[in-house]
């Protein structure tokens, strides 16, 4: 096992099961994805409007064996030209992350092959870093990253030492995640789900300075819970999803919302194409203006946190990196600050393997392999 790690030869089976995504991917030593197959379970969970933890679990077991030989298959790999296999421990769904670790392990142990643990957020980041690499522009240390998907709202500061990647936690939300947010509003306003998606499309056809929602302000109560040492660089995402119901409440938008909620029941795969006939003027103003207020939170503390902690370059990564409006406004803060800032490529914003499978990578080359009892950490923390 110890001369496998020496070196970038081979590929590394990536192994993703976090939450309600199967994937799996093979990437070489180089960052070349030679394939990234994901089962998505969104039909599945849309019909309860959000993750059921039981149904996933039973999905990524009926998933799993077909979605590892698919990516072999695509990749014209065999199991003796792995080098290793990689997979998420943590944070996510405990019964969801055990059924990855398991098939890791299987394959691990009966292959003789190393077995590396791959912490979920960082996956998201180095979905950027793969990215960069596949670019040839690799982004100045140290990095400011900001994961933002369905299930956390992180700041980390990264750097490497010795070509392992260090990285300590600067910011986080309070409450909702950002793209929890996303998804809670799209589903008040009879939209799909996953609800970020909805919204960024739906978005550009109002008003965004309409509702004025005002600053987030995180409460000092939940500033003495969190990081006392970075109170500035907190989220909270909840209060504003609250005036978003408390402006539904007041406004006479209940009758269109459940109209569209039950016109978008009766099409098959609806897209938010479909939506945008079914929603008028305020409600498209509603979105547009909650979208704004997300997005100049994320935009406001991140590059405050950036010159705090003296970032030569920014990146974004999960779920929410997806979004138009956050990328074109972070891409215009940034060039103004001179600081570099990178998304992941196409198909490794949301969950996915490959990104596990880059993240293994010099972790691999550093000898840190899994202990034979690695278990599933649904609580995982990254960095210090
Ligand atoms: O990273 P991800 O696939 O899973 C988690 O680890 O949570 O992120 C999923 C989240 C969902 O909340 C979804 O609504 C959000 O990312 N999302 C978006 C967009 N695409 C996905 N949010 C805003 N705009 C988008 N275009
Ligand atoms: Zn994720």
């Amino acid at each position: 096992m110890a001369a496998a790690a020496a070196s970038t030869n081979g590929w590394i089976l990536g192994i993703e099961s976090s939450c309600d995504e199967t994937a799996a991917a093979i990437v070489r030593g180089d960052g070349t994805v030679l394939a990234n197959v994901i089962a998505s379970q969104i039909a599945l969970h849309g019909q309860y409007g959000g993750v059921v933890p039981e149904l996933a679990s039973r999905e990524h077991l009926r998933n799993i064996g077909p979605v590892v030989d698919a990516a072999m298959r695509e990749a014209g790999c065999r199991f003796a030209d792995l080098a290793a296999i990689a997979v998420t421990e943590g944070p996510g769904l405990a019964g969801a992350l055990l059924v990855g670790l398991m098939y890791a392990k299987g394959l691990s142990f009966s292959l003789g092959k190393p077995l590396i643990a791959v912490n979920h957020l960082e996956g998201h980041i180095h979905a950027v870093l793969l990215e960069c690499q596949r670019l040839a522009s690799p982004l100045p240390e140290p990095i400011l990253a900001l994961v933002v998907s369905g299930g956390h709202t992180h700041l980390y500061m990264a750097h490497t030492e010795q070509g392992s990647w260090r990285y300590r936690n600067v910011g986080r939300t309070v409450d909702d995640a950002a793209g929890e947010a996303f998804d809670k509003v799209a589903k008040l306003l009879g939209l799909g789900y996953p609800g970020g998606p909805w919204i960024d499309a739906l978005a550009v056809h109002g008003d965004p300075a309409a509702v004025p929602f005002g600053p987030i302000q995180v409460k000092p109560k939940a500033h003495r819970r969190a990081d006392p040492e970075t109170p500035q660089f907190l989220f909270s995402f909840s209060g504003l999803k609250t005036a978003v119901l408390r402006y539904v409440q007041t406004h006479p938008l209940q009758p269109g919302i459940e109209a569209r909620r039950a016109a978008l029941a009766g099409v098959p795969h609806a897209t938010p194409g479909d939506a945008l006939p079914l929603c008028d003027a305020e409600t498209l103003n509603l979105i547009a203006s909650f979208q704004r207020a997300v997005v100049d939170d994320l935009l406001r503390k991140t590059f405050a946190a950036a010159e705090a902690f003296a970032a030569r370059s920014i990146l974004v990564s999960g779920g929410v990196a997806a979004n138009a409006e956050l990328r074109r406004r972070f891409t215009h803060t940034a060039a103004e600050r001179r600081l570099p800032v990178a998304f992941p490529g196409r198909g490794l914003s949301t969950d996915n393997a490959a990104m596990i499978a880059a993240a293994a990578w010099p972790r691999l080359l550093a000898g840190e392999t899994a202990a034979p009892d690695l278990t599933a950490e649904p609580s995982l923390a990254l960095g210090r």
